[in-house]
């Protein structure tokens, strides 16, 4: 009877357990009923794939936010579905694109309602997945010995063609384009071998591609897929590991990988995850930005989230020596000063200018510049009175921000600012060259069509703006980004067309940079933003 009676009382509570549970399970799916946005797998799928791609990368994989505000369901369901339809269409002025003419009427309201949604969690990549992912097209062995064509490929521009996934080459003395090859989705950032004749990029896909401009014409040589979403590349430069490896970071994995620089062999993975500056963990850590560091067999990672600056030295990748060095959140890109020994990186979010030294491996000074700076490959020069100088433009307001870089000979002015230029409108990109009198920005994030397609040139002299220029007048196209040629003497900015159905109706416009007139026009480029000029990057000409 015991036994029994003991069971019954046993049943029952497992029965009654089980009872609860159900009641609560169903409470909860009837409560949220009403409320619960869902869309079917097929249009999950598509919005989860849109989501990657163009709002990940501002938003965060897990809709934490970064530049973009945090898009977790708590927050999105109170806005609700038209609000969230109408901020995606037309976005704010706050920095939130509009995406109207990108994106159907469905895919707009499907995205609305998926933000609205848990985030899916996103897959991990290992290494034997990137092995996987990895092709080779020419062999080493079979690259050409010398170049192919007569062409002066030192001068030759690489230019991103956006939307497109392509890489525009362009011959900067004859202005024709020589070739547009393959690589990922929306490349950011290319790098190049230490002689300028391979190049490195990375997709926001995370798929890196390796270009060999000896051949006739140049040609993707190998690809191989590091992350889902990235930013950057870089390249070993340093002493007896010239052009030994090559570096990529992934926004999501959260992780950096090592590749074998001539057959794109990825070869070591390290995660980025980890404790931020203030003492919190971070899974969604992301690697920004990477470079190489001329005095050093180091490159710099800036691990966006963390406000870390790695530098991560090369010299023995089984054995790998990492320098965490604590700046501020959240880290974005940067450049050196003239000797190349001092690193200068946007904390785009803390409104700071932060400096290390590449050589004893430590973070130097902070600088406040104004809201959200973004440098891009940045301008050095010499001021008449502060010495040698840097400059970014800020993406928050229409400002250009000069700071003192020398602290050898101007200690007083060193890491200090200087003076700083008001602009129309918040911009990307501030660009000069050694022999030009002029320091030129862009204004590509002001919502007016005047003033984003209007560049600003600043005398180096004076201090002031010299001339406005506005480089298109064509329907949501933009004026972004300015590149100098390999002499100095002309200078080149993109025409992003953004309007739907304009893609092929990019430009480069090239202007004289002495007199600051228009020289010519290169047409029929799809989506045209960053440029490389071959020579002034290997030489760090900025
Ligand atoms: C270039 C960076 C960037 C991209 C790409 C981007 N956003 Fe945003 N987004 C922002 C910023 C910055 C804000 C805050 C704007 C403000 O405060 O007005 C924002 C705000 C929002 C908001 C309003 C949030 C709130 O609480 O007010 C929504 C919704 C949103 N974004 C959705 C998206 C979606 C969906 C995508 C992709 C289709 C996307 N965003 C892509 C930068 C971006």
């Amino acid at each position: 009877m015991k036994p029994n009676a003991g069971f019954g009382i046993l049943k029952w509570s497992i029965s009654a357990a089980c009872l609860s549970v159900f009641m609560l399970f169903s409470g909860m799916v009837s409560a949220a009923d009403e409320a619960e946005p869902t869309l079917s797998k097929e249009k999950f799928e598509h919005s989860k794939a849109l989501y990657f791609q163009r709002c990940a990368g501002c938003h965060g994989a897990f809709r934490k936010g970064a530049t973009g505000k945090s898009l977790e369901p708590e927050k999105t369901r109170k806005k609700g579905q038209k609000r969230l339809e109408k901020i995606i269409a037309l976005g704010t002025e706050k920095g939130m694109n509009n995406f109207d003419d990108m994106f159907t009427k469905e895919e707009i309201k499907d995205l609305a309602t998926y933000i609205q949604m848990e985030p899916p969690v996103p897959a991990e990549m290992s290494l034997s997945l990137m092995k996987e992912r990895w092709n080779t097209y020419i062999e080493p062995k079979d690259y050409p010995k010398k170049p192919e064509h007569s062409l002066n490929w030192e001068n030759f521009f690489l230019v991103i063609l956006r939307d497109e996934g392509k890489i525009g080459i362009i011959d900067g003395d004859t202005k024709e384009v020589v070739t547009k090859v393959d690589t990922g989705y929306a490349i950011h950032v290319l790098k190049e071998s230490s002689d300028g004749r391979f190049w490195f990029t990375q997709g926001r896909d995370g798929k890196m591609s390796k270009i060999d401009l000896w051949m006739s014409p140049p040609k993707v040589v190998a690809d191989v897929q590091v992350a889902f979403d990235a930013r950057d590349v870089a390249v070993s430069h340093y002493g007896e590991w010239k052009d030994k490896y090559v570096i990529g970071g992934g926004y999501w994995p959260p992780h950096f990988v090592i590749l074998d620089a001539e057959t794109m062999e990825p070869l070591k993975s390290v995660s980025t995850r980890g404790v931020n500056v203030d003492g919190d963990f971070v899974n969604e850590a992301r690697v920004a930005a990477i470079y190489n560091t001329p005095h050093a067999p180091t490159w710099v990672v800036a691990i966006k989230e963390l406000g870390q600056i790695w530098q991560v030295d090369y010299s023995d990748i089984d054995n790998l020596r990492i320098e965490q060095i604590n700046s501020h959140k959240f880290l974005h890109d940067g450049f050196f000063d003239p000797t190349q020994r001092y690193f200068q990186i946007a904390a785009n979010a803390s409104n700071r200018m932060e400096i290390m030294d590449s050589v004893t491996r430590k973070f130097v000074a902070s600088i406040e510049t104004g809201k959200m700076p973004h440098p891009g490959p940045g301008a050095n020069w010499n001021d008449p009175e502060c010495g040698p100088v840097a400059g970014t433009t800020h993406l928050g307001e229409g400002k250009v921000a000069v700071w003192g870089n020398d602290p050898k000979d101007h200690p007083d002015q060193a890491w200090k600012l200087c003076y700083s230029v008001e602009t129309d409108g918040p911009g990307l990109f501030v660009r000069t060259h050694p022999t030009s009198d002029y320091v030129w920005a862009d204004q590509t994030k002001h919502p007016e069509p005047e003033v984003q397609q209007t560049v600003v040139v600043i005398d180096k002299k004076t201090r002031k703006i010299v001339k406005y220029i506005r480089v298109t007048e064509m329907e949501k196209a933009v004026a972004v980004h300015q590149e100098f040629n390999k002499d100095g003497t002309e200078v080149w900015i993109s025409v992003w067309a953004r309007g739907a159905g304009d893609r092929a109706k990019g430009e480069i416009v090239i202007y004289d940079a002495k007199t600051l007139e228009e020289k010519a026009r290169i047409k029929g480029l799809e989506t045209p933003t960053g440029k490389f000029n071959v020579y002034n990057r290997v030489h760090h000409v900025t």
